[in-house]
């Protein structure tokens, strides 16, 4: 009996939840493994990061929930449409301009002319960049780029950002501006976010973190105890 409200229980949680992983395994073609019966969940709202060594199997989890790779065993469900912010900005903004990559972005959706800018301009002052809609991407610092991609997936009214080690390119100053940022949009927006890094100072910014190890999740919970477990380890900081 208890058992079965627990997995009552599960189901719900899992049905409440904006980021849902399940058993989640996956093996590349060679037949190396690189997640093994990975479960974790996301609530709405929540900005949780995802750490790791290289190699541990963070992006391709976070692929799998992009849907950018298709899932093998267990499940995963996300509650809402997905936006994906790359490492490397250059390998998502294809526009010479910020307004037109935000554009860009929406042109699936075959909005009235109207609509289209009234959403750039939205997404562009959600993360203070309306200033520079004209500018070139070129012109930008790294920082920007990011919050270009950002904003793209705003536009697009994505209700959960995955983002990839989306300050590995920036400068410390920078780097933390970005996790900020981030931290207030999900808040004052009700997204939800998953981050992933291996930069502990982040962690001061999320409200939950997971630790992946060799494709496992081998710990969850408190950001502060997993940066004091993980600055006596060998975690890249
Ligand atoms: N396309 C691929 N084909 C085969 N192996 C891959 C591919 N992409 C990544 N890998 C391997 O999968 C493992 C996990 O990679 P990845 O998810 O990128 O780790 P992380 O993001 O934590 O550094 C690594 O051993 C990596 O070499
Ligand atoms: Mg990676």
């Amino acid at each position: 009996m208890s058992e079965q409200l627990l997995s009552q229980n599960q189901i719900q949680d899992q049905r409440q939840s904006a980021i849902a992983v399940d058993d989640v395994s996956f093996y590349w073609p060679s037949g190396a493994t690189v997640l093994k019966h990975c479960s974790l969940s996301v609530q709405p709202g929540e900005f949780c990061m995802l750490l790791g060594n290289n190699g541990s199997g963070k992006s391709t989890l976070l692929r799998l929930l992009a849907g950018l790779l298709p899932q093998q065993l267990g499940s995963i469900t996300t509650q809402g449409p997905v936006g994906f912010v790359f490492q490397n900005p250059d390998h998502q903004l294809v526009m010479p301009t910020v307004g037109a990559d935000v554009a860009f972005g929406l042109v699936k959706e075959q909005l009235a002319l109207s609509e289209v800018r009234q959403r750039v301009e939205e997404a562009l002052s959600a993360v203070n960049l309306q200033h520079l809609q004209r500018r070139a991407i070129y012109a930008l610092s790294g920082g920007q780029k990011q919050r270009v991609a950002i904003a793209g997936a705003i536009a697009q009214h994505c209700q959960i950002l995955l983002l990839d080690e989306p300050t590995a390119l920036l400068d410390p100053d920078s780097q933390i501006d970005l996790v900020q940022q981030v931290q207030t949009l999900v808040k004052n927006r009700g997204l939800t976010a998953l981050w992933v890094t291996h930069r502990l100072a982040e962690l001061d910014y999320c409200d939950r973190a997971f630790l992946l190890e060799n494709g496992a999740l081998s710990d969850q919970g408190d950001p502060q105890r997993l940066k004091q477990k993980l600055t006596t380890t060998s975690l890249v900081n």
